[in-house]
């Protein structure tokens, strides 16, 4: 039987910290961290994810500030609601809530971020800190996902990496953190070949595809760690349900450890927001 990596309780534990340090900063400072998040439009999975975001602001000290707009904004009125966040000294991190709706133009939105206040860790200049090994706000997932890894590895030098997908929000900067902590690190995707093989070698795998049961038992070598990104809805007898990229009850038998879903990665990325909001806090102390 592998080894569970629970992310409610990691992540509880995160957000104890995260709220220790809160009310320090509070204490010595004054200062009250402010997380404002945009959401446009009424997709419902984004409505959920954004009430959860605002709910754990509450229980770490955090204040959350919330801006919702129409389906139907453009990009200047976007832009406004951006540029005066940027520009309020008691707002800290500001996370716009992807995707958004096609008229609005996303890599211009993210780039329009101040880079200080960027706590997704999407803006090109974080982007760019953390492929050249100097990290500084780092996307909430992947930071998730090492904070799930030390729980099982001391030291990630030398191990065998395969990350299963290459988005922006988590194959690219997990491949990229990976490689900060001396991983050898391959990454593959749906061009890639022989995907099966690759996976085999691995120690460490990370699969973030968005493909439900992907990643079959026999993809797995013995003792590997398996942390499964993906959230995917399928109905199972005519009930709807949540299953990962990764075929959880065929891997689990054969993996040292892995991640559940629901209740492993998610709530993870959720504590990490909080923790890149305090930490982009005391980055604007100065
Ligand atoms: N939509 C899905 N995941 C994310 C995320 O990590 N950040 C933002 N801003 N939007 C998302």
């Amino acid at each position: 039987m592998a080894r569970l990596i629970d992310g409610k309780q990691l992540s509880a534990q995160v957000l104890v910290e995260v709220a220790t340090e809160v009310q320090q900063l509070k204490a010595e400072h004054g200062i009250t961290p402010a997380l404002a998040v945009v959401l446009v439009g009424d997709d419902p999975a984004s409505q959920v994810y954004v009430r959860n975001k605002v709910l754990r602001a509450e229980e770490a000290g955090i204040r959350s500030i919330e801006h919702r707009l129409e389906a139907d904004t453009d990009q200047q009125t976007l832009n406004a609601v951006v540029d005066q966040l940027n520009k309020d000294p008691e707002v800290h991190g500001i996370l716009v809530q992807l995707p958004l709706p096609k008229q609005l133009d996303e890599a211009q939105i993210i780039a329009a971020i101040n880079p200080a206040k960027d706590v997704d860790g999407f803006h090109p200049l974080s982007v760019g800190a953390l492929a050249s090994g100097q990290p500084s706000l780092v996307p909430c997932t992947p930071l998730g996902c090492m904070i799930m890894l030390q729980q099982i590895h001391n030291d990630l030098s030398g191990k065998h990496a395969v990350v299963i997908g290459r988005s922006n929000i988590v194959g690219k900067p997990m491949a990229a953190l990976l490689l900060q902590a001396n991983c050898t690190v391959t990454t593959v995707h749906s061009h890639t070949q022989n995907i099966e093989a690759l996976c085999r070698q691995a120690d460490i795998v990370v699969a973030a595809v968005g493909r439900p049961e992907l990643v079959k038992a026999d993809w797995i070598k013995t003792g590997a760690t398996v942390i499964d990104v993906g959230i995917n809805a399928v109905e199972v007898d005519g009930r709807r349900k949540l299953v990962g990229d990764v075929d959880f009850a065929s891997v689990e038998p054969v993996a040292e450890a892995i991640t559940p879903v629901p209740g492993g990665v998610g709530p993870m990325t959720i504590a990490c927001l909080m923790k890149n909001t305090l930490t982009a806090a005391r980055a604007q102390l100065a």
